[in-house]
């Protein structure tokens, strides 16, 4: 019985650190402290734990996410960097050029949302993860220059992607939930 128990508890031991492994850390964008995501909010869904142990976005370029990352973004985020982030007192986030290179993955770009920066740039933690990975996926829709600078995008998304039009924005009509889609994570 007695060896039962120690068994059971050893096999608890072992597996826990396993699990703790396979999700990468996330550093403050200024001070490079560990930001705890323990208690994250939205960090359940497929693609928040996708993302949390690949630093893959799977809502890139689903256009029902887009839609409402858009709205999250003009809520949250507008106010400071622009309707479609060409920048006003917070700097553009529409471009190639990032103050923080870390920014042109998506890794780098949660970790500053999460986190802040500087100044008037507070942490967003709020939103929670599953929300914040479609702000994110807005953030790199609304992007207007050459895909081949855009290190966010995988090879075939490069291929297909159509820099936006800052002239001229458009909003992406949703059909539907947000899913990740089929085949993915
Ligand atoms: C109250 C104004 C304000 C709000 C709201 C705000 N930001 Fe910022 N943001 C700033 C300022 C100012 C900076 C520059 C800080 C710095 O350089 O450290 C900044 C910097 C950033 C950067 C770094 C850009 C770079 O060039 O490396 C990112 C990314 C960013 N913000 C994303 C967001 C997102 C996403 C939201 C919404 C969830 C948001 N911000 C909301 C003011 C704001």
């Amino acid at each position: 019985m007695r060896a039962l128990k120690v068994l059971a508890l050893s096999a608890a031991l072992v597996s826990m650190p396993l699990i703790a492994a396979a999700e990468l850390t996330f550093n403050h964008t200024i001070t490079g402290e560990a930001l705890d995501l323990s208690d994250a909010e939205g960090a359940d869904t497929p693609a928040a734990q996708h993302f949390l142990e690949t630093g893959e976005n799977l809502y890139t370029e689903v256009p029902n996410c887009l839609a409402e990352g858009e709205q999250t973004f003009l809520a949250s985020c507008s106010g400071c960097h622009g309707h479609v982030g060409e920048g006003k007192i917070g700097p553009g986030l529409n471009d190639d050029y990032y103050t923080y290179p870390k920014n042109k993955t998506d890794k780098g770009l949660f970790e500053t949302m999460w986190g802040g920066a500087r100044s008037m740039m507070g942490p967003h933690s709020d939103l929670g993860v599953d929300e914040s990975l479609k702000v994110i996926a807005w953030i790199r829709h609304f992007y207007k220059d050459d895909p081949a600078e855009a290190t966010w995008l995988t090879e075939e998304q490069k291929a297909n992607f159509e820099p936006y039009d800052a002239e001229h924005p458009t909003s992406v009509e949703a059909t539907g939930e947000c899913k990740v889609p089929e085949g993915k994570s």
